[in-house]
């Protein structure tokens, strides 16, 4: 019998290994941050959302039950190539603006060229720091971190500049990998020693810093509104589980 080849799963499959590749062997570079997220993401923008569709959960959760104000302002920090925001489906074109914030210049051409194929008009990728953008118009009614936190060295800076820039009544929503304290608060789930000794080592190597502070630092700035904590796998590594959790907080109106 002759073997049958799928051509679709080879080439996803060496997709697969470039991505691999840019994540555990090729060394990071740059004296800048900016620098250091082109230098990961550069080689991989063409397959970041095959593979990172895999890893990446809760996203599509998240899109789903946030807010979508009619004529509101979006501000998507650490967009990335936006296919987050295919999840909005058509309600994306009422809103004003939506900004796609991003370092990496790589994933933020993959940005425009989506902006263009589904004639996004009022979306805008932008080259900028979530520790210091502000929307042209001053405010924003939504702001989102999807799987960006973890990679902002300053993500308290962050935080702060999301709050700054909401206004008050405004939604945030961050979905993204952490660990539990070790005593966490009432209400917050608990992860063992395993769980939060080896997710922070793992991922760091990427420059990917999944910690404790976050979540209890957005329930501190933010009125709760859905949070979710859960798990989610890795591709081709069986068994393991990474912890991720998705946040959807209000800021406060006084
Ligand atoms: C793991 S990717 C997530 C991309 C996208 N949000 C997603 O869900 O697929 C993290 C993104 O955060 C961006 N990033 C890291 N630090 C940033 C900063 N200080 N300001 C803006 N973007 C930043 C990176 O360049 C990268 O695109």
């Amino acid at each position: 019998m002759k073997p049958t080849f799928d051509l679709t799963r080879i080439m996803a499959f060496f997709s697969d290994l470039k991505i691999l590749y840019h994540m555990l062997v090729k060394r990071v570079r740059g004296k800048t941050h900016a620098e250091r997220m082109e230098s990961f993401y550069g080689g991989q923008a063409a397959d970041y959302d095959a593979f990172r569709k895999r890893l990446l959960h809760g996203r599509e959760e998240m899109w789903r039950i946030l807010p979508r104000p009619e004529q509101g302002v979006w501000v998507d920090f650490g967009g990335g190539t936006g296919a987050n925001l295919e999840n909005l489906g058509d309600d994306i074109r009422s809103l004003s603006k939506v900004y796609i914030v991003d370092l990496a210049t790589s994933l933020l051409k993959v940005a425009q060229q989506r902006c263009e194929q589904k004639g996004w008009a009022n979306v805008v990728p932008t080259e900028g720091d979530a520790t210091s953008f502000t929307p042209e118009e001053g405010a924003a009614d939504v702001v989102t971190f999807s799987y960006s936190l973890t990679m902002i060295p300053d993500w308290f800076a962050a935080i702060d500049n999301a709050y700054r820039i909401l206004k008050p009544g405004g939604s945030i929503g961050v979905v993204d990998f952490y660990v539990s304290r070790k005593y966490p608060a009432e209400g917050n789930r608990r992860h063992g020693w395993f769980a939060r000794t080896v997710w922070p080592n793992w991922f760091a190597t990427d420059n990917v810093f999944p910690s404790h502070d976050h979540l209890p630092y957005l329930q501190r700035r933010f009125t709760t509104k859905h949070l979710v904590e859960s798990r989610g796998k890795i591709p081709y590594v069986p068994l393991l589980r990474t912890p991720y959790y998705i946040f959807v907080g209000e800021k406060p109106r006084s």
